[in-house]
């Protein structure tokens, strides 16, 4: 991509040679026609490479699969039009509203708490680098949505200081809500570096924009429940151990938290970290269990059932978007200010950690059975034994103390949700898009 960008620079600016000289007046002429000519034809092929080059879609050309190179992706941002609409998008639209910058929007949970942000008038700015973790037609969808509601996604890496200073020069954000991440336990075995770069380098830039900014915003971000690792203790609440991940993916999630403590104790940044507990709906990851599960009972394929060791169920806390939404502005809005300024701690700032779950565990059988009522096919199911690449047999989460001071009540059933989640499938998959993947 960088490439190909530098390519484009590269091309001189006047390949037509367009240059004047003192001649008889129609030989003059001729000249003058033909260079224009030649002008023209060139400021067309210009114009077309520019075109091509935007409108290529990035599923029909995947970027490139080494980390290092990804990163290494150049974006366009900056300029007067570019920073009115980052204004105009983060501009708060109700009284006591607050400006957020939202990390991961074109994400799953980035698009549902964007959304909602901006319905109840507060300030929203999305960032995400549109990667090809998962069909980028899909995040490319869920910016259209967001677009039409009137909320502007920059386009660039969490880890690119520059970016994030420079928006934090056009808008003064109260706080962030971070959800950009390499997500899923599974990719670790094919692209390790993806989760170093984006869930440890990437978080200490954008904490380090956030403690040099004046005033500095109060941070909400997205830990994850897996780091609870193989913790066998039902009910998992947040005073457990956290020291036992069962994969990189985890790995990061919990130097995250540790991470997060550090630039608390050191620079007064105010800190909140939510363990998300498997969500599910709409939007949702094609990684994900119930989304491929659908797709490929809609096909025809067999399901993989995993069982745990002495043939144990392997259950998921399911924990549906809105209530996930719910928690996350809860998070936001329960949020006191960083106390530091200048770089330089002022006093003891705010440090939470919440499980954000649903309370009951499923076993992956019965969101198999329900998948199947909803879309009127028997499934195939293949029983399995759960590979140990990172999948832990079970989650639970104990809620009491979201529920206690973020006032955390799901309200959503899997049975429901569900519903909700093949109902939006259906749609989306129908009108000529393809399935993914
Ligand atoms: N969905 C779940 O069940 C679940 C469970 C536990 C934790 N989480 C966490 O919640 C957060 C959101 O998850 P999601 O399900 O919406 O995942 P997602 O993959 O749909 O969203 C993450 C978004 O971040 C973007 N992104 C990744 N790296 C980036 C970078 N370096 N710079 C800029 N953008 C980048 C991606 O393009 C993607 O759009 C993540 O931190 C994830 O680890 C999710
Ligand atoms: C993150 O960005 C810094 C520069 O800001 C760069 O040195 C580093 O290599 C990047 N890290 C990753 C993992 O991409
Ligand atoms: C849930 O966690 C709280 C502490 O946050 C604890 O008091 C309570 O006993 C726990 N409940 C269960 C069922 O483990």
């Amino acid at each position: 991509m960088s490439k190909q960008m530098s390519h484009l620079d590269n091309i001189p600016s006047t390949p037509g040679k367009f240059k004047m000289e003192k001649s008889a007046y129609v030989h003059h002429r001729l000249r003058w026609h033909s260079s224009l000519a030649k002008l023209t034809f060139w400021s067309f092929m210009f114009m077309g490479m520019i075109l091509i080059f935007f409108f290529r879609s990035p599923s029909s050309n995947p970027l490139p699969q080494d980390p290092s190179r990804r990163s290494l992706r150049t974006y366009n941002w900056g300029g007067p039009a570019w920073e009115k609409r980052v204004r105009s998008s983060a501009r708060i639209r109700s009284r006591n509203g607050i400006s957020v910058l939202v990390t991961g929007a074109a994400g799953f949970v980035g698009t549902h708490v964007s959304a909602a942000l901006k319905r109840r008038g507060d300030g929203v700015l999305g960032l995400d680098n549109f990667n090809d973790y998962y069909d980028p037609s899909l995040k490319r969808s869920r910016q259209a949505f967001l677009e039409r509601s009137g909320v502007f996604i920059v386009e660039g890496d969490i880890n690119d200081s520059a970016l994030l200073r420079k928006l934090f020069e056009v808008v003064a954000f109260t706080h962030v809500m971070h959800l950009a991440a390499q997500a899923g336990v599974r990719y670790a075995m094919e692209n390790p570096g993806s989760y170093v770069h984006s869930n440890i380098a990437g978080f200490v830039s954008l904490l380090e924009i956030c403690k040099s900014a004046n005033p500095q915003p109060a941070i909400v971000w997205a830990s994850s429940s897996s780091v609870y690792g193989l913790n066998t203790k039902v009910a998992f609440s947040e005073k457990d151990r956290t020291d036992q991940p069962a994969s990189l993916y985890a790995a990061t999630k919990k130097a995250g938290e540790e991470i997060a403590h550090t630039y608390n104790h050191i620079y007064g940044l105010s800190l909140t970290g939510l363990r998300f507990f498997t969500v599910y709906g709409p939007w949702g990851r094609p990684d994900m269990a119930y989304f491929f599960f659908t797709r490929d009972i809609l096909k025809g394929k067999s399901i993989p059932i995993f069982e745990a060791a002495n043939h144990g169920t392997v259950a998921r806390d399911f924990t549906y978007i809105d209530d996930i939404v719910k928690g996350c502005l809860g998070a936001l809005d329960t949020s006191e200010k960083s106390t530091g300024s200048g770089g330089k701690k002022k006093g003891a700032a705010q440090l939470r950690v919440y499980n954000l779950g649903n309370t009951w565990p499923v076993p992956v059988s019965d969101l198999v059975s329900i998948l199947e009522r909803l879309l009127k096919v028997n499934a195939k199911r293949k029983v399995m034994k759960l590979p140990r690449n990172g999948d832990v047999p079970f989650t639970h989460a104990n809620i009491s103390l979201a529920q206690r001071e973020l006032g955390y009540k799901p309200t959503t059933d899997l049975q429901s949700g569900l519903k909700k989640f093949v109902r939006w499938y259906l749609n989306y998959y129908s009108g000529g898009k393809k399935a993914a993947g």
